[in-house]
């Protein structure tokens, strides 16, 4: 057992020469997250297997220049809107307001220059429950098309039962929508290296947003009751994720927001994965009425990452806790429209064991 502590080193710089830190989090249980103000990445999450033995457990760069074109968002803060917004526009109290499309005709995580891709105001800080890290970010009004002067903060807890706990707080001065996520790829057996089939998965989800073909809610919320998206139980990710069922074409595998059993805005346990292998669990907790379920279909060995392991078609998968795809759109969706004097808090946490 150490002392919990926080540290920062030099981690690059960005091509107009701004110095990006990376702050290293550790817990009294050795257990250590690595995280970077561009982007608030994280870069690295080492946590214990069955026998003790801390690895890292989440796909990543050792280097900043790894994540200057960071395509498939490892790791990354997502904003101002996670996952799809169809055609690239919505309306909002009459006016029309027109997004770049960057997946298709879509709008994808925010733009073409995302939460992802700024770089964040940090600061380390001591906390009761553990070393944290507070990141901060302006959004200009119109920043990616999006109405409103967005002042955000993330903090990001590595807490002493070895949780990364993510902590969400953000304020406009003119009505906007906001989705903010985190989008780690996890790998609780070898952080990339093979891929994520074996690993057993439960969503607390009794329904899902069905997709179209490219991947946008058609609007309806289904049950997931006798169909692979079926995950109340504890299962193989494996076992039906090439099931022919027009869901997964859709997709190539899993990439779905589930509607989660819980309260919205109360914390509560959204899902579990154990590794047979590593022993490895993680268990995710939230605030957020959404959680998407992504296999990392897209993922094609041409992001080589750290340990120079190139990352495979589902070497990795995400749980991104949001509100759902489109909500902009859908207005029966739970809403994501943000008010001046109001505050948007979301908390999500991803708490890891063993046996
Ligand atoms: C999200 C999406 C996926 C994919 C990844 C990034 O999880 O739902 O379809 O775009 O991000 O590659």
């Amino acid at each position: 057992m150490g002392e919990p502590q926080i540290t920062r080193e030099h981690f690059g710089n960005l091509p107009s020469g701004k110095t990006v830190d990376l702050y290293t989090l550790v817990n009294s249980r050795g257990a250590c997250a690595q995280i970077t103000d561009y982007g608030g990445i994280v870069v690295s999450l080492r946590v214990p297997d069955a026998a003790g033995v801390l690895a890292d457990v989440v796909l990543g760069h050792s280097e900043l220049g790894g994540y200057l074109d960071n395509k498939p968002y490892l790791g990354a803060l997502i904003g101002r809107y996670a996952n799809r917004i169809a055609h690239a526009r919505f309306v909002l109290q009459g006016t029309q307001y027109r997004l770049a499309a960057n997946d298709g005709l879509h709008h994808l995580h925010g733009g073409l220059r995302g939460f992802d891709r700024v770089l964040w105001r940090a600061a380390g800080d001591m906390r009761a429950d553990g070393p944290a890290l507070k990141l901060r970010y302006v959004s200009e009004s119109g920043e990616e098309g999006y109405p409103g002067t967005l002042e955000a903060a993330v903090t990001y807890t590595l807490t002493e039962d070895t949780a990364l706990r993510i902590d969400y707080e953000a304020r406009t001065d003119r009505t906007t929508v906001l989705n903010l996520s985190h989008h780690s790829y996890f790998n609780l057996r070898d952080a990339g290296a093979t891929p994520i089939l074996g690993h057993e998965l439960q969503i607390n989800a009794d329904r899902y947003t069905p997709v179209d073909d490219t991947l946008i809610p058609t609007g309806a919320i289904a049950s997931v009751h006798s169909t692979p998206l079926d995950f109340k139980r504890q299962r193989q990710i494996g076992a039906s994720v090439d099931q022919d069922h027009p869901q997964l074409r859709a997709a190539g595998g899993y990439d779905h927001n589930f509607v989660l059993n819980g309260k919205p805005g109360e914390l509560a346990f959204a899902a579990r994965v154990f590794d047979p292998d590593s022993g490895r669990i993680m268990e995710v907790y939230t605030t957020q009425p959404g959680l998407q379920f992504y296999s990392g279909n897209f993922l094609d060995g041409s992001v080589v990452g750290r340990g120079a392991t190139a990352y495979r078609r589902r070497h990795g998968f995400c749980l991104e806790a949001q509100h759902f795809p489109d909500a902009p759109n859908k207005p029966h969706f739970p809403s994501t429209q943000l008010e001046p004097g109001q505050v948007y808090r979301h908390t999500t946490l991803y708490k890891f064991s063993a046996k």
